[in-house]
């Protein structure tokens, strides 16, 4: 039970007494001045309307008071700055345009990605260009490596075999503008024997159909993409027979090439005509 302290107790005693005795408030007022004398004096003066008189004391100063400072500062404070205004009004259009540079490919082709990314780390585009542009070595880019091999499989031979066993013969087509391409001209093209089925059938689709343009990417074009993409998602690590590369391809484009494969479902890229 919590105790009454002495003084409140005191205190209500007195309340009580000044509500209850006529003389005493009026010795009060007397002996205490200050704020509870002039509070108590009007209500020992007319007892009658005691409840009444506080009332119209207190509602007067309201429709003057004033609004606290704090208030009073966020009524006159403007909504927006005005060095803020500009940046407002950009906001949403740089917010639309910075929308616009996050855009990720919708969904990167794995095929794309590491054809792309083979032509870097063999070393092809160190020597041909990031861009197939040329550099020591020829230019794919603006049609040109599908000028020299009109199809991939004598492109595939010539990667896989390198120019070194046939410097100073023709190769590819010998009637393509600017006249046939002859190894050895430019330098040595470095051999890749190491390189798996696969990747060898990537790097040259890159150079011919992202790098270049592919000039009849037909059905059977279309159909050799599909087989990369297959073996490419079931990890096919077949190695390079040059030997049967070079009975794929055309003896006409291709020195050493027999030619007695062509048209075989064997032969990578797309098949070719007998
Ligand atoms: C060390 C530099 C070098 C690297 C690496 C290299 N090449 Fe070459 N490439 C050459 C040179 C030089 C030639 C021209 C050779 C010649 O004149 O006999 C050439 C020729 C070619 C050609 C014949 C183009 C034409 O129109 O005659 C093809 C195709 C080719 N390179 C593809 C590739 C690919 C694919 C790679 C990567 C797997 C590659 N090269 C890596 C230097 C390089």
């Amino acid at each position: 039970v919590t105790e009454i302290p002495e003084h409140l107790l005191r205190r209500s005693k007195a309340a009580k007494a000044g509500k209850a005795g006529e003389g005493e408030p009026a010795a009060e007022t007397g002996s205490e001045a200050g704020a509870p004398g002039p509070a108590r004096a009007p209500a020992a003066q007319a007892p009658a309307t005691r409840p009444a008189a506080p009332v119209p004391a207190e509602p007067a100063p309201e429709p003057v008071k004033p609004d606290p400072p704090y208030i009073a500062a966020y009524k006159q404070r403007r909504r927006i700055p005005v060095w803020a205004l500009p940046v407002v009004v950009f906001l949403p259009i740089w917010a639309l345009s910075f929308a616009g540079t996050m855009q990720v490919p919708v969904k990167e082709d794995p095929l794309l990605a590491e054809a792309a990314s083979l032509y870097t780390a063999l070393g092809c585009a160190a020597c041909h260009g990031p861009a197939g542009q040329g550099g020591i070595g020829h230019q794919f880019s603006a049609g040109e490596i599908n000028l020299t091999f009109p199809e991939p499989i004598d492109q595939m031979v010539h990667i896989a075999r390198g120019s070194a066993p046939i410097v100073g013969q023709a190769y590819g087509d010998p009637d393509r503008p600017g006249g046939a391409h002859v190894a050895g001209d430019l330098g040595v093209m470095p051999a890749f024997p190491n390189i798996t089925l696969l990747e060898l059938e990537m790097v040259t689709y890159h150079e011919r159909a992202v790098l270049s343009t592919e000039v009849d990417p037909g059905p059977e074009f279309e159909a050799w993409v599909e087989r990369m993409r297959a073996d490419l998602a079931a990890h096919v690590e077949q190695p390079i027979d040059l030997e049967f590369l070079l009975s794929c391809a055309n003896p006409e484009y291709t020195p050493g090439a027999t030619g007695e494969n062509r048209g075989d479902e064997a032969c990578p890229g797309p098949v070719a005509e007998p």
